[in-house]
């Protein structure tokens, strides 16, 4: 399998489903429609959407339908993000390359394209090609991974840790949860869509909870590291906002050293599944070493 043909397949498969999607779910009639559109097509990496389908894949499953669940999760990240940005929480102007939504838009109406996006990606869900037992499943998976136990809580203990400094064990916390929970919730979603056993959705929780802490430490340190042209959001953010993260913890190197050590316990999780796991365990590797 080569991984570059994979990834492509993967994500033409997201675009076009989350075209589709939205015609059905976000139509171009409010303002609202207009401006959450305005931010789930303007770029994105798709990194949720495609562990949706490897994870499908990998366990055996069509990735076809499960594209339904890829196209709900990224809606469903871009709330997240639209809201991550407005001045209440990290007042970033920039997202994607492009204005942040409240800019290109207004407080209001970014505030309303992110509860749409939300809202809608659970009813994407809950109506994607499966049966209705596969259905509720990834509906309780994202509104789980989304929710207070999830990336919810986590968003609040990031804005607790700007007042206050954290432990590596707090900020474990918050990562885990604002970004490690939806990232689970993808991979689980696919499992899902796969009719994984017991023992798949063990080994892909383990994988989850790596996978999601690296990225988020990678996006810290980025935040230090990259250019604004390179990330397309604002760089410096998070020490604008005095938030501690693995970068004010243990500096850019002892970020990264931390991130590769998570990256291959996550990496081990995967073993059992040999020639199959390739695609997961490549990507794993192309996101710690990933430039935006
Ligand atoms: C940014 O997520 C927010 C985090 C949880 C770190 P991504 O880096 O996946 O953002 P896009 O979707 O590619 O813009
Ligand atoms: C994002 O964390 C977490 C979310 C749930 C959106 P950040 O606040 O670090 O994400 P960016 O850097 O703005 O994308
Ligand atoms: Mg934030
Ligand atoms: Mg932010
Ligand atoms: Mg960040």
């Amino acid at each position: 399998m080569e991984y570059q043909k994979k990834y492509e397949e993967y994500l033409r498969r997201t675009e076009d489903r989350l075209t589709l999607l939205c015609d059905r779910y976000l139509p171009e009639t409010s303002l609202t429609a207009r401006a959450a559109r305005y931010s789930l097509f303007g770029g994105g990496k798709r990194v949720r959407a495609i562990l949706v389908q490897a994870a499908c894949e990998m366990l055996g499953g069509d990735p076809e339908p499960a594209a339904d669940f890829s196209a709900a999760v990224e809606m469903l990240h871009c709330y997240s993000l639209i809201h991550d940005d407005l001045p209440c929480m990290d007042n970033d102007d920039y997202r994607r390359g492009r204005l942040s939504c409240h800019k290109a838009f207004d407080e209001a109406t970014a505030l309303l394209a992110g509860d749409a996006l939300l809202t809608e990606a659970l009813e994407a869900a809950a109506n994607a090609p499966f049966s209705p037992q596969v259905q509720a499943q990834a509906v309780r998976l994202l509104a789980g991974g989304a929710g207070l136990s999830g990336m919810i809580l986590g968003q609040e203990l990031d804005l607790k840790y700007e007042a206050q400094s954290a432990t590596e064990a707090q900020l474990l916390q918050v990562h885990r949860h604002k970004t490690g929970a939806l990232i689970e919730a993808a991979l689980q979603m696919g499992a899902a869509a796969a009719g994984a056993t017991e023992e798949d959705k063990a080994a892909l929780k383990t994988y989850g909870y790596g996978l999601g802490l690296v990225f988020q430490i990678v996006d810290d340190v980025l935040d230090v590291t990259a250019t604004q042209e390179e990330l397309g959001k604002p760089i410096g953010s998070d020490a604008q906002q005095g938030k501690t993260t693995f970068v004010t913890l243990y500096g850019v190197q002892g970020a990264m050293e931390y991130a590769r050590k998570v990256n291959d316990q996550a990496c081990a999780a995967l073993q059992g599944y040999g020639e199959r796991a390739e695609f997961l365990l490549t990507m794993a590797q192309k996101l710690i070493e990933r430039k935006k």
